[in-house]
């Protein structure tokens, strides 16, 4: 079983203050999540490897990256090189997945790969023996702020019991709408890393926001 972790999204804080942001998060928080758009996976464009490699330099901690760009094998050994510790892409817009996950592997990250609220688990299967990651959208790719889609919640389960059944050792990362209310329900569905963006950068204080969440999640992670 992992320990819950919560990885604030800085697509939802202020970016002309970054560093002073990622400041304010305390001592509960120990990964970043970085979303990476191309306006072609998805329709918004946020930012890449130069952002990054600033990021690296006023942030000692872990860095998820989440690439959500077609042709990720294109672009995802050089945020491997720009500092990422992680580093998630969507399989159904590369090639060839498996060779991906091993190029990541070689370049020194751990390696998630996405699912979208829509897809099932059979997008994934044939990964997850190679993955340290699986990533189970909660929200439709593109934007931070919206509403946990709860329609995920069965294939959360789902990806707890395939792991358990055989024997795998991934992580389970929820990413999108997640809340005070909602990592309840998350975690108990089993759900093991968090990502949290508006519910993190949009408190008063971003450091108590996180400690609570991390609260919430130990008090409901499943663990049988
Ligand atoms: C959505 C991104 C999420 C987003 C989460 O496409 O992948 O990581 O930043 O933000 P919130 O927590 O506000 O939904
Ligand atoms: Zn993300």
């Amino acid at each position: 079983m992992h320990t819950p972790e919560i990885l604030p999204s800085i697509l939802a804080c202020d970016l002309a203050r970054l560093a002073d942001e990622v400041a304010r998060l305390g001592p509960t928080v120990r990964t970043l999540h970085y979303d990476v758009m191309d306006g072609r996976y998805v329709p918004n464009i946020s930012f890449g490897q130069p952002v990054l490699r600033s990021l690296r330099s006023a942030w000692d901690g872990d860095l998820d990256v989440h690439l959500m760009i077609v042709d990720p094998s294109r672009y995802a050994s050089q945020f491997a090189q720009a500092g990422a510790t992680s580093v998630a892409f969507h399989p159904e817009v590369e090639d060839d997945p498996s060779a991906l996950v091993r190029e990541l592997r070689a370049a020194g990250v751990r390696v998630g790969v996405g699912v979208r609220p829509e897809h099932t688990l059979d997008s994934v299967e044939h990964l997850l023996p190679e993955i340290d990651v699986l990533l189970l959208m909660t929200v439709n790719p593109g934007f931070a702020g919206q509403a946990f889609l709860t329609d995920v919640l069965p294939k959360i389960t789902e990806a707890y019991e395939r792991r358990a059944a055989d024997g795998l050792g991934f992580r389970i990362q929820v990413d999108g709408g997640v809340t005070a209310d909602t990592i309840g329900p998350a975690a108990a569905a089993g759900a093991d890393w968090f990502v949290a963006g508006t519910s993190v950068f949009a408190a008063p204080d971003p450091a108590a926001a996180s400690e609570a969440l991390l609260q919430l999640a130990g008090e409901s992670l499943r663990s049988a």
